[in-house]
Formats: C-alpha cells, structure tokens, sequence
C-alpha cells in the first residue's frame, strides 16, 4: 500500500504534529557541563576559542555551578588547572587540589547538582602527558597507580561520579577496586571508554586546559579513529571492569560508533561533544554562516538519535533553556 493512499507529508504538515510524532528529543537531564577551575578568586576568565565558557575560582564556580544547576542540568564535569605541573602529576592527588577543593565547594553548597570529576593526569604534568613517561613511552601501570591516588582523592572530597580518560588499560578496574576498599562503593564510574586520538581536542588542550603536549602525541594510548570494531572491544573491557557509564568521545564524525555501542551493550551511555566540534559551530556562527542555535540542537539531537543517553557539551548552559 503505498501513494496515494500513503502521504508521508501528511505528519509533517504543521508544527503540533510534528512534534507529536518526533522520535528523539533533547533533554535538560540528558546534559552535562564542563567547568574548568582555577587557583585564585574572584576570576571568571573567559576560554576564547569557546565562548561561555571560563576559567573560574572556586568562589565564581560555585555561583556559576548554582546557576547551571537552576537551568535544571543534573551534572557538570570538572578539569583542573593546577598551581604547578610535575612528573608525577602531584597536584591531581593532593588533597589541597584545585579539583578536590572544587568538589568539596559545590557538594556543600550546590545540594543536588551531580559531581564528575576527569580523571587524568594531563593538566598536571609539565609535558602535557597522561601520565609517567620513561624514553618518551607513556608507562601504563604505573599511571594506573596514581590514576588511582586520584580517584581516592576526588572520592574523599565528595565526588559522585569519577571519569577515567586516560585511555590506560585496566585503569576502570583499579579504580573500581580502590574505590570499593575504601569505602567508595557507592560512587559510579564513567569511563571515558573509546576516546579517539582526535584533532577535535586541540582548543580545549591549548586553551581551556593551558596542556598541550610539549612533545609527540597520545596515539600511544587514545584510539586510532578509523577503528570501529575496537571501540567496541575497548567499552566491553570498561563493562567487564565494572564502568557504570561509558563513553564514546568525540561526538560529530562518531555516530557509527555511537549507534553500535548503544545496539551491542545497552548500557548507560554518555558522549563528549568535544571543543573542536563547540569552537567550530561558534567560528562559523561568529562569521554570520550558520544559525548556531539550530546547528547546536541539530548537532546535539542527532547524538541522541544515535543512541547517546548523556551529552557532554560546552553548549550545555546556553541551549537548556531552548529545550522544552
Ligand atoms: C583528558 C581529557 C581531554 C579531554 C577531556 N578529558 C584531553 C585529551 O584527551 O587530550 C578533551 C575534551 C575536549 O576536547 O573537549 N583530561
Ligand atoms: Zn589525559
């Protein structure tokens, strides 16, 4: 049975329809936001290849973060610029950390906004490295143990939700492990599962974070993004390690990838629409190209339609209040 009796138009012809019959709809509590905190007060500095979002001391996080919160998003995720950077990542373990000290503030004094912290030890390396390297390679094991030195700390500061992202094998299960010997059962993990060795990254590693590798690059570790099947492998392993959450990340040019974790494994699933993809939509828009709302919700409901349950976005705060 097909035309004239069928007449796709017919669901398309006004506004109340479509929508009635809309399959994927954006959600405020599908969003989580990326904050970036500083040593300092008083600073709200804005990153400039991604315009509304800043640099902010914890005093100005927490003002920003009850604001995020009262839009109705559930969750921000937060990156540290620490006051010194070392081999051995120091300041991402240090109790007094510019993030322990961050999720201590908004646990207190934002009640009910959900707290991710990055778990990574980029930012706080002198060479921009996730973690300990010895002739130039990234040692796996031995940034795994202070992958974990970093989790007890954002656990004991009061952390919901650590997010494993450097791409280090087993480091889903050592931080499980650690987490639940010391108490820390109850909070989840969300595993940065398959990240792509992405170009995509660039403003927020030289802009947002000030982290950019002073040498070589992170193919060592992050994903070969021509590789479909191993992203597939690489969220299997974060399952099997005990991930609550997993991720694909970057977003835009991984919908495949999206579409088949969520078929394959029906976990919970997160995607981080990346700095590259937030710095290009606000270039284009910038020069007067593109309707930046619509490209953003257009960007944004095509993730969910591909299977993501969670987006992280640097859009998060300027588009919730355009979702119904
Ligand atoms: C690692 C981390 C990075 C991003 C999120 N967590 C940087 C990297 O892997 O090089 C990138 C996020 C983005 O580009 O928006 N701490
Ligand atoms: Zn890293």
């Amino acid at each position: 049975m097909g035309f004239p009796v069928q007449r796709m138009r017919r669901l398309r012809r006004n506004e109340g329809i479509r929508n009635m019959v809309q399959e994927s709809r954006l959600s405020v509590y599908d969003l989580i936001y990326p904050m970036f905190v500083v040593h300092g007060t008083g600073i709200k500095k804005e990153i400039e290849p991604l315009p509304g979002n800043y640099h902010l001391s914890v005093d100005r996080l927490e003002e920003e973060a009850r604001a995020i919160h009262d839009l109705g998003i559930p969750a921000v995720i937060l990156f540290g610029l620490p006051e010194k950077r070392d081999e051995m990542a120091s300041e991402a373990y240090d109790p007094k950390g510019i993030v322990q000290q961050a999720i201590a503030r908004l646990k207190k004094n934002v009640p009910g906004l959900i707290i991710i912290a990055d778990v990574c030890l980029c930012e706080y390396t002198p060479h921009g490295h996730c973690g300990i390297i010895k002739d130039g390679y990234l040692l796996n094991d031995q940034t795994v143990d202070l992958l974990q030195k970093v989790t007890l700390a954002q656990a004991e500061a009061g952390c919901d939700i650590v997010a494993p992202a450097a791409m280090m094998d087993g480091q889903v299960a050592a931080m499980r492990s650690a987490l639940d010997k010391n108490g820390f059962t109850g909070v989840s993990i969300m595993g940065y599962s398959a990240k792509m060795a992405s170009k995509l990254y660039d403003p927020f590693f030289k802009s947002a974070t000030e982290s950019a590798v002073a040498f070589g690059d992170k193919k060592s570790h992050q994903m070969n993004y021509a590789n479909a099947n191993e992203a597939l492998r690489e969220i299997a392993f974060d399952i099997e390690e005990g991930a609550d959450i997993v991720m694909v990340k970057p977003g835009m040019f991984y919908m495949d990838i999206i579409y088949r974790a969520k078929q394959k494994f029906g976990m919970p699933l997160a995607v981080y629409s990346v700095s590259g993809e937030y710095a290009m939509i606000k270039s284009a828009a910038q020069l007067g190209r593109i309707n930046e709302r619509e490209i953003t919700m257009e960007l944004l409901t095509s993730i969910k339609r591909a299977g993501a349950d969670l987006i992280l976005t640097y859009a998060a705060r300027e588009i919730a209040p355009f979702i119904k």
